[in-house]
């Protein structure tokens, strides 16, 4: 047997997620700063792509389900945005700009339907701007939440009093991290385990994050900008773009196991592997039903 004392055993915790296809994905504004709406679009790669990352969640136990692609909302794709669902309670969306505004009401469609089937217990309506897991990083003992450009300080609260979870908040200072989910990713939810760049955070935030995660993995402004932090773990596969070749290496160093996906054409709307992906946590209680408490 090889022995690599230092790499803990790396175990999957099963997911429930929430995806929209990319039908009628496109860049016709710009809202952050990759956005150019003179370059264009291959949906059909843009689809290929998504396709691949739904594949590889899939081959690995998770469970996906689908929002209806709307026409004229080009970043419905980017799902990850349009609700926070913590034990099975669920804050909808507030968007910061009027392009995507619509998008709340057809998530919230959604999680009205199916609320019940995945155990939820209801819906709060926000009153602050909140772009939900764009700005919101769940983690087994607190939330991480960013700040600075889309997100509320008061939406943290908002978040804070209907979970009863710690709300931890990181002011971001650089637009092109716009939203805390392309400078920070989860690794291991349970674990508390993440990745971060720190220059995306002021002072004040990655003194917080050093003090709060000692141990955890720091990317390279190479592997930002490709947006490797825009990653999703499950406690044994990191999903993640191709690009970031220096944090694989860490994280594959830590024993978890990389999953890379090409993600170019989405990456032109500034959103990648977790942007794409809205996680579902039920109620812990619900018969069957998974969550970040699961002993493992
Ligand atoms: N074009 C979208 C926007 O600027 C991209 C959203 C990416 N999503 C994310 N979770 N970071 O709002």
């Amino acid at each position: 047997m090889p022995s690599r004392p230092q790499t803990p055993q790396r175990r999957v915790s099963p997911r429930h997620f929430l995806m929209c296809p990319p039908t009628f994905f496109d860049v016709t504004y710009a809202i952050n700063p990759w956005m150019d709406p003179r370059v264009p679009v291959d949906r059909d790669r843009a689809h290929a792509q998504w396709s691949h990352l739904v594949a590889a969640y899939e081959r690995a136990g998770h469970r996906v389900d689908l929002l209806e692609p709307v026409p004229g909302l080009p970043d419905l794709v980017f799902a990850a945005n349009g609700a926070t669902v913590v034990d099975g309670r669920t804050l909808l969306a507030r968007f910061a700009t009027p392009q995507r505004a619509a998008e709340a009401a057809v998530h919230r469609a959604w999680h009205e339907r199916s609320g019940v089937l995945y155990g939820g217990r209801g819906l709060a309506e926000p009153v602050a701007v909140n772009e939900a897991e764009g700005d919101f990083a769940v983690l087994g003992s607190v939330v991480l939440a960013g700040h600075g450009f889309r997100t509320s300080v008061a939406a943290h609260a908002e978040l804070a009093a209907l979970t009863g979870r710690e709300v931890v908040s990181l002011e971001l200072v650089d637009p092109r991290f716009y939203h805390l989910d392309v400078a920070l990713g989860v690794l291991d939810a349970a674990a508390d385990q993440v990745a971060y760049f720190p220059g995306a955070f002021s002072a004040a935030a990655q003194a917080v994050l050093a003090e709060r995660f000692p141990d955890a993995v720091l990317a390279d402004a190479e592997d930002a900008f490709a947006f490797g932090l825009n990653l999703v773990g499950d406690g044994r596969h990191v999903f993640m773009p191709t690009g970031a070749p220096h944090l694989r290496d860490a994280l594959e160093a830590r024993g978890y196991v990389p999953v890379e996906i090409d993600t170019s054409e989405l990456v032109l709307g500034g959103g990648s592997v977790k942007c794409c992906t809205q996680e579902i946590r039920p109620t812990p209680s619900t018969p069957g039903a998974t969550s970040e408490g699961d002993p493992r």
